[in-house]
């Protein structure tokens, strides 16, 4: 059976050229198991990249995407989408997550793939910096690396063979995740769960000859995926009573 029925038509040169890690498209189709969501929502893809996630969220869901993004550039990404056929549903926009400007409840939910743990490791985070632009009710819904417990006392050699500690601190396990997430006063968690996508995105990313996928080859080819996974993660942001309620 073929886990990722919608990816295989992103399966192109051109798209799969624009991947910045591990494939994004897989990774964004296993996450959205884990919630309904209705056609039309308004959804921010925070660390969008250059965009395939908006494309597919867009294309695929029929969400109006904010497409939001740092290290990108907005008009490039725009193009993109127009090219694509879904400039009408995607407004690519420069921003950083940890100071956003967007309006207060103008998202239904906040989805993130392989970005959140850039900026979304401070524990205040959550509720300083994604929920006052979260509705009620509304999701906040991301995939990130994980490490295994004990790694970052004692690294495993394969994985230094590509990353320095410090590059590693970025990647954190589900227990931590846990503490960071449930610190939060405006929002419940709903999902935190090792995800199945491991090695078949890995893969389709260590095939490119980007030296950022070449880097990354030493230490998987090493073994490194003993010790790393992907991890889902879906919070709710609470009513002003302290509830979920009013969701759908
Ligand atoms: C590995 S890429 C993932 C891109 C995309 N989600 C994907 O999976 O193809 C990480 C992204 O995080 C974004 N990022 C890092 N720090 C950020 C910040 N403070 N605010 C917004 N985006 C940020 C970068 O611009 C980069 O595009």
């Amino acid at each position: 059976m073929n886990a990722y029925p919608k990816s295989e038509k992103y399966d192109t040169a051109e798209l799969r050229s624009m991947m910045m890690g591990p494939n994004p498209i897989k990774l964004l189709e296993e996450l959205m198991e884990d919630i309904v969501l209705p056609a039309g929502s308004r959804v921010c893809d925070l660390g969008s990249g250059r965009g395939l996630t908006s494309l597919f969220l867009a294309k695929e869901y029929g969400f109006q995407v904010t497409a939001a993004d740092l290290w990108s550039e907005p008009a490039d990404n725009q193009a993109f989408f127009r090219r694509m056929g879904a400039g009408d549903l995607i407004t690519a926009v420069k921003a950083d997550a940890t100071a956003p400007a967007f309006e207060p409840d103008e998202f239904d939910a906040v989805i993130s793939v392989d970005s959140y743990h850039y900026f979304g490791r401070d524990p205040e985070f959550l509720d300083r910096c994604v929920m006052p632009f979260v509705r009620p009710g509304g999701l906040v819904v991301f995939a990130v690396p994980g490490l295994s417990a004990g790694c970052h006392e004692t690294i495993p050699e394969p994985l230094l063979r590509s990353w320095t500690p410090e590059q590693l601190d970025y990647i954190q396990g589900i227990e931590y995740w846990r503490d960071i997430l449930s610190a939060s006063r405006t929002a419940e968690v709903r999902t935190l769960r090792i995800m199945r996508s491991n090695k078949e995105v890995w893969d389709d990313w260590l095939k490119l000859d980007n030296e950022y996928a070449v880097g990354d080859r030493k230490a998987i080819e090493a073994g490194a995926l003993r010790w790393m996974y992907f991890l889902a993660a879906v919070v709710r942001k609470l009513s002003q009573e302290g509830n979920a309620e009013g969701s759908r």
